[in-house]
């Protein structure tokens, strides 16, 4: 049996704060108020989209969360720095353990794979920029059922896409909702806890395993 590995992307392969060096030169110390929102809202933006069924692709919810941000934050940015900083968010930097971690599981057997709500050319740009995407077999995108996580759906089409069954597979994340969401869809997950102070939500859902860094995904997950 191979195992499966599917990692998030914004956030767990790909540093989402890193749009923070662009801001601050743009909007001084407020750079790390304005990302946090920013972050937030475009996943708010997904799940409310989901939900109604209203599928737009994520670069759709990254535009209007920092349209909306703005607007809340009185941040007056021009038309070229919001073109900019969208820009940037296709060539934002790699997790150093990322780079560290992946060469070990590939050497190991795992079948990997980039599963996201980005699109594929926006996902496949971020890789290629960072340098990582010679390790991944496939980028599976949740657009590609015109939904997004934490749908049951999406995780099920991953499997559907990888051929492969729920207790072979593992989702990698760092963001909560993706580690809740693909157990409750019958894979195991590993939660990327990238700080000690951040909380894990207080559900009936616990993640397989809790990791600080990718760099200890290799000795979690033994292939078989
Ligand atoms: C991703 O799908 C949820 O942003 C996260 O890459």
């Amino acid at each position: 049996m191979t195992t499966v590995i599917a990692f998030d992307v914004y956030g767990t392969l790909i540093d989402t704060t890193g749009v923070a060096t662009y801001l601050k030169e743009l909007v001084g110390d407020r750079a790390e108020e304005l990302t946090r929102r920013w972050r937030d809202k475009q996943l708010e933006y997904s799940f409310r989209r989901g939900l109604m069924q209203n599928f737009e692709d994520f670069s759709v919810c990254t535009r209007q969360a920092l349209d909306f941000c703005c607007a809340e934050l009185g941040i007056d940015l021009t038309e070229e720095n919001r073109k900019l900083l969208l820009e940037s968010y296709r060539t934002l930097p790699a997790f150093p353990d990322a780079c560290a971690a992946l060469p070990l599981l590939r050497q190991s057997g795992c079948h990997l794979y980039a599963f996201s709500n980005g699109r594929a050319d926006d996902v496949l740009n971020l890789l290629q920029h960072a340098g990582i995407d010679q390790f991944f077999l496939d980028i599976v995108t949740t657009g590609e059922i015109k939904s997004f996580k934490p749908n049951p759906g999406v995780y099920a089409h991953f499997l559907r896409r990888a051929k492969a069954s729920g207790h072979e597979s593992w989702l990698i994340s760092g963001n909560p909702f993706d580690v809740i969401g693909a157990i409750s869809a019958g894979m195991r997950s590993a939660w990327v806890r990238r700080s000690p102070d951040k909380p894990f939500d207080p559900w009936e859902f616990q993640p397989t395993a809790t990791i600080a860094s990718l760099k200890d995904l290799p000795s979690v997950i033994a292939p078989t």
